[in-house]
């Protein structure tokens, strides 16, 4: 039976895929733009808007196992065609304090995926992740441009976790049994700041990284690319809230797949070419 990725263009899909098809299950990655996702061979890629029923049937034809994004804007019909088209199993990426009671517009945003994924009626597994290591992605521009950092919480603590660690979850619950009804804590190994992180990013790309302090203002714009202003006042609380603070690691990545989570030196390590001017591949 078929797995249906979807988001095939997401670092966390990308991953999957590659892992799901080293352990030789049928894959099928469905995304807006399946082009761009540069999927291996071996692959069958489909069209499809999670938010667009029209395009969910060539997706979900024999599909065993799902691999859902938290996408708002259509899920409920999407899990509502899977129920039709007869899966079994949604692994939902969600995330850390998912909850439709929130205050908190992202933890909302990931409680109302879990709800639509509930209300279907098919077994589901949660994956609860906290903040991703590639979130330092943002950080790229500046490092190629002048080896600097821009960021006003150099002492901010969190646990990042690798994509690739995420995917190993999601392949485990995709292809084991055992894990329906399961809520995963997804976290990376340690505490890192900010601070070491750009350190970790220097000492990946052989050249020092400088933290740059930026100012609150500055930083608002910054985070302005990523979504509504309620969304960078709440990014900007979690940050002051856990300044000196480290924060809690899970041994869920172990547990579930057998093997240390990847701490944020590989992360780095494996994304060099990101901070250098190249791309890297997923793992
Ligand atoms: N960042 C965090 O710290 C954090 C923490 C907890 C949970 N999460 C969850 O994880 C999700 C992100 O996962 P990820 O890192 O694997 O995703 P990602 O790489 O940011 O991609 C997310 C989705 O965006 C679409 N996309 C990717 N590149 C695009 C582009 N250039 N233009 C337009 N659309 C594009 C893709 O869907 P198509 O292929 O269909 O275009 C993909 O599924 C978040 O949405 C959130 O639900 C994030």
């Amino acid at each position: 039976m078929t797995i249906l990725v979807t988001g095939a263009r997401g670092r966390i899909a990308r991953s999957l895929v590659q892992q799901l098809l080293s352990n030789g299950a049928k894959v099928r990655a469905a995304g807006r733009e399946p082009a761009a996702a540069q999927l291996p061979e071996g692959v069958e890629a489909v069209a499809a808007d999670l938010a667009d029923p029209d395009t969910f049937g060539p997706a979900l034809d024999g599909v065993a196992g799902v691999f859902l994004y938290a996408e708002p804007r259509g899920l409920d019909g999407f899990v509502a065609a899977a129920r039709s088209a007869g899966v079994r199993h949604i692994v939902l990426l969600s995330a850390i304090g998912a909850s439709t009671d929130s205050a908190d517009p992202i933890a909302r945003m990931h409680g109302e995926a879990e709800r639509a994924v509930a209300a279907s009626g098919i077994a589901r597994t949660l994956l609860r992740p906290g903040g991703f290591a590639t979130n330092t992605l943002s950080w790229a521009p500046t490092i190629r441009a002048d080896g600097t950092v821009h960021d006003p919480f150099p002492e901010s603590h969190s646990t990042p976790i690798h994509e690739a660690d995420i995917a190993a979850v999601a392949a485990r619950a995709l292809t084991e049994p055992g894990h329906e009804g399961a809520v995963y804590e997804l976290t990376g190994p340690e505490s890192v700041t900010r601070r070491e992180q750009a350190d970790l990013i220097g000492e990946a790309i052989g050249q020092p990284v400088r933290f740059v302090l930026q100012s609150l203002d500055d930083h608002r714009e910054s985070l302005a690319q990523w979504g509504p202003p309620e969304m960078a006042e709440i990014l900007i609380e979690h940050a002051e809230d856990s300044v000196g603070r480290p924060a809690r690691a899970t041994d869920t990545v172990r547990r579930v797949t057998g093997r240390d989570a990847r701490p944020y030196a590989e992360w780095a390590r494996d994304h060099a070419p990101d901070f250098t001017g190249g791309s890297s591949r997923p793992r």
